[in-house]
């Protein structure tokens, strides 16, 4: 997944598209570049590496112009390299694409278009584009891009930008997302929000099959087919400082310390502790849907599969409705059994991860009412979704998910006491859940005041290679998002499992060079785990154990222990993953590793 910018207005482009990419370098950071248009040549310059090397690179050289494009790339045709970097031209040098997602059948288009003379001079898919547009230009931009993008298959989010028609850019997008930016008399276009908010909140979040073309007078919006649409401009509520870091050293820690107020915002408005129930204003129009279906399937990638996997101990236990967790990437290929009855409810954080995103329309290809669980305002998956819910956890910039986790949780939990109150809960037990809730984020201030600790316990243990992470019921998936925190930062080998599970294979992983972190509240299975707190013991294994404040049994047996208020059995997963958070990120940081960017990883993966 990279990110795109373009710009069309009355200013230098240069400064507002390297700006635009740098809020954009979450999405990619493997190689960079700009193409400008200055007085009838395209400027186009491209590094290796992250935004900051094409800064030096260009530092000092004159690039005058008012429309320029300029991309920042996660790779997946072709290595990360100063050649394979956007944006790509066609033979003539004249055209310049950027381009963000997959182009599936570029192979044969190329040879199509090799076998026409065409040179090309990259190892990508990307820069078949600039080679189509070139064979499709007749005089008008907007119409050869518009061929173009029929002949591919596959995702894209594009910008194209030409020296014959210097005041004009054309995009244009299928599966990647483009919106287009409105100013006085400027306008962009980017893959999202946050790379032109300094400039504009007046956004026009494009549709499949759309695309939309900036001049220094104005734009226009049509489909692929020709047919003008008239696209309504939404206003953006986020504001700039929220996507800064606010004096924390990295996007991940402030957004870890965020998460007293995100998980209030998940809950503002959608309480009602008169009658025990939760509102949720997005759900709704499908309330009589929700009275009457017999099974929910619950869909997501990563982090967000996690969240699901929570939110059916949650939804079970307080809704008693049948749910099923589905890797959203298993669950679009395996022709799964759906039918009317069936609500299907697509979690995603950038609601634009493609796995998620199609296995929701595959739900909905079959019949069944789909529901969209999404943080990034006007995304597709929230789109497409028809109804849903927003996390409310405002821009999340660290690539490692971690406030978006603890308000996917909420929401459900909030989903879970809905479909509840609508069937056997009572309203005192609906005003205990909510009691519980409206406590979660005064708990989480008090785990997060443990900082300094936890920081003692990662320098005890950044030099370790391996980690085991432990936890039953609802507190096993807290189990594996803690190990998957460490993994995707740290670059650490860590497993999480139902602690039970472990005698059937990883206790053997277990010696005195294996730490293992145990979940371990005092809930239903508190005397389970605790047993399998002494099998780790008995075989010498480093013990990092979460308990409560009141916990001694636990506490005792550990090397190192993080003490958590106490809550409901149900909601001990928003509590029990800070500390898991915080631990992965001091490691990582520990290690040297650039935890706002891991190596290998984006944000969202809008590519297969
Ligand atoms: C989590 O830290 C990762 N960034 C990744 O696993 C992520 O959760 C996954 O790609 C799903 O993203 P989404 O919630 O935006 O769909």
């Amino acid at each position: 997944m990279c990110g795109i910018v373009g710009y069309m207005g009355r200013h230098q482009a240069l400064p507002i598209l390297i700006d635009g990419l740098k809020r954009l370098e979450y999405r990619g950071y493997d190689s960079a570049g700009i193409a400008i248009v200055d007085d009838g040549r395209i400027i186009l310059e491209k590094t290796e590496g992250k935004i900051s090397e094409l800064e030096a690179h260009l530092a000092g050289m004159k690039c005058p112009g008012v429309a320029g494009i300029a991309h920042t790339r996660w790779a997946t045709h072709g290595e990360p390299n100063k050649k394979n970097a956007h944006p790509h031209i066609d033979c003539t040098g004249t055209l310049a694409v950027a381009h963000n997602g997959i182009i599936e059948n570029y192979q044969i288009l190329k040879k199509r278009l090799q076998d026409k003379g065409h040179r090309f001079i990259t190892d990508t898919d990307t820069e078949v584009i600039a080679h189509l547009v070139e064979d499709h230009y007749t005089g008008a931009l907007e119409d050869a891009v518009r061929k173009a993008a029929k002949q591919l298959e596959g995702t894209y989010g594009i910008v194209v930008l030409s020296t014959k028609e210097p005041d004009k850019i054309v995009g244009v997008r299928n599966g990647s997302p483009l919106v287009v930016g409105v100013a006085d008399d400027e306008y962009f276009l980017a893959s999202d929000v946050s790379a032109i908010l300094k400039h504009t909140r007046q956004v026009i979040y494009l549709d499949d099959r759309e695309m939309a073309i900036i001049e220094p007078t104005g734009f226009k919006t049509m489909t692929i087919d020709a047919i003008a649409v008239d696209k309504a401009i939404h206003e953006v509520d986020w504001d700039l400082d929220m996507i800064e870091k606010g004096g924390f050293p990295h996007f991940m820690l402030k957004e870890i310390f965020e998460q007293p107020e995100t998980i209030r915002n998940a809950m503002r408005g959608r309480l009602v502790h008169a009658t025990g129930e939760a509102k949720l204003g997005g759900l709704q129009e499908v309330l009589p849907t929700l009275r009457e279906f017999n099974r929910l399937v619950l869909l997501g990638c990563g982090t967000s599969w996690h969240a699901a996997l929570i939110g059916e101990y949650i939804i079970e236990e307080y809704a008693r409705v049948p749910v099923e967790v589905e890797y959203a990437s298993e669950f679009r290929y395996r022709n799964p059994i759906i039918d009317r009855g069936t609500v299907t409810v697509a979690i995603s954080q950038s609601g634009e991860t493609i796995d998620t995103l199609e296995a929701m329309r595959e739900a909905k290809r079959k019949g069944s009412r789909t529901l969209g669980v999404c943080n990034v305002v006007g995304s597709t998956i929230a789109r497409e979704s028809g109804d849903g819910v927003y996390i409310h956890a405002g821009p999340e910039i660290g690539v490692a998910s971690t406030k978006a986790f603890t308000s996917q949780i909420t929401v459900l939990s909030l989903f879970a006491l809905l479909l509840g109150r609508m069937r056997g809960m009572s309203a005192s037990q609906g005003q205990e859940i909510i009691q519980a809730l409206q406590e979660i984020p005064g708990q989480v201030q008090r785990i997060l005041d443990k900082n300094d600790q936890i920081y003692e316990i990662a320098q005890a243990y950044c030099h370790h290679s391996n980690f085991l992470y432990l936890g039953r019921g609802s507190n096993f998936p807290v189990a594996l998002e803690g190990a998957l925190k460490l993994k995707e930062i740290s670059y650490v080998h860590a497993e999480g499992y139902p602690a039970a599970e472990m005698k059937h294979g990883p206790i053997a992983l277990i010696d005195e060079n294996m730490p293992v972190v145990v979940i371990c509240p005092k809930d239903a299975a508190y005397k389970k785990i605790l047993g399998n707190i002494a099998e780790v013991k008995a075989r010498k294994g480093r013990l990092i154990v979460i308990a409560n404040e009141d916990d001694t049994d636990a506490s005792d047996a550990a090397d190192h222990v993080i003490k958590i208020p106490k809550t409901l059995d149900m909601l001990y997963p928003v509590l029990a993953v800070v500390p898991l958070q915080l631990l992965a990120y001091h490691i990582a940081v520990l290690r040297g590793c650039n935890v706002d960017q891991p190596r290998n990883l984006a944000k969202s993966v809008t590519v297969e």
